[in-house]
């Protein structure tokens, strides 16, 4: 059973390029968007109360994803970096969600599946950061975080697969790993997450 996704296309180089021009724009959405994937682990447990299997391990990763942020802030606070507010809407993560198919079962699959993407892309930005910043802290951070969003990654498809036949899931996770690489290169690096 094979939990690691393989993402298909990499992020250009360009992407860190813009981040390093602007580190306390890239900490001010990273802290945003630490909050925002607590707010997707929980919003699993509001809509499927019924799926009791992992109710346990969306509580931990909504935890994880809150103590992420708090270590964002922490370093932002340091900085003297403020939080803001979220302007912006997030093109990919909006572009993501909306191939989530209706129908209860489908809609669930695929939401646990386009989680585990963007965790998984996550993963690799996070990785692009620790290999190129050179503040000491931020980088055993970033390192840090790369493999805590890469095992979430692994946990939302091993949910998936906790209620879905392996076929089923694999298939849809290889159509939407395609669909993540086009929607990916198709956002502007602004220096953000995404
Ligand atoms: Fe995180
Ligand atoms: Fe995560």
């Amino acid at each position: 059973m094979k939990l690691r996704i393989d993402i298909k296309v990499a992020t250009p180089k360009e992407w860190i390029i813009r981040v390093l021009e602007n580190l306390p724009l890239f900490l001010q959405d990273h802290a945003n968007n630490e909050r925002k994937v607590s707010t997707v682990a929980l919003s699993f447990v509001a809509k499927y109360p019924d799926r009791v299997d992992i109710i346990d391990e969306l509580i931990e990763t909504a935890i994880e994803e809150m103590e992420h942020f708090r270590e964002v802030h922490k370093i932002m606070f340091d900085r003297k970096i403020q939080l803001t507010h979220q302007i912006e809407e997030d093109l990919y993560m909006k572009e993501l969600i909306e191939l989530a198919r209706n129908g209860k079962d489908d809609r669930f699959l695929d939401r646990l599946i386009i989680a585990s993407l963007v965790e998984c892309r996550g993963a690799e930005r996070f990785r692009i950061v620790y290999e190129n910043i050179t503040e000491p802290d931020l980088k055993v951070f970033y390192h840090k975080l790369w493999a805590s969003e890469a095992k979430h990654s692994e946990v939302y498809v091993k949910m998936a697969l906790r209620y879905f036949p392996e076929s089923v899931v694999y298939q849809r996770l290889n159509e939407l790993i395609e669909a993540e690489s086009v929607i990916m290169l198709k956002q502007p690096f602004s220096g953000k997450m995404h």
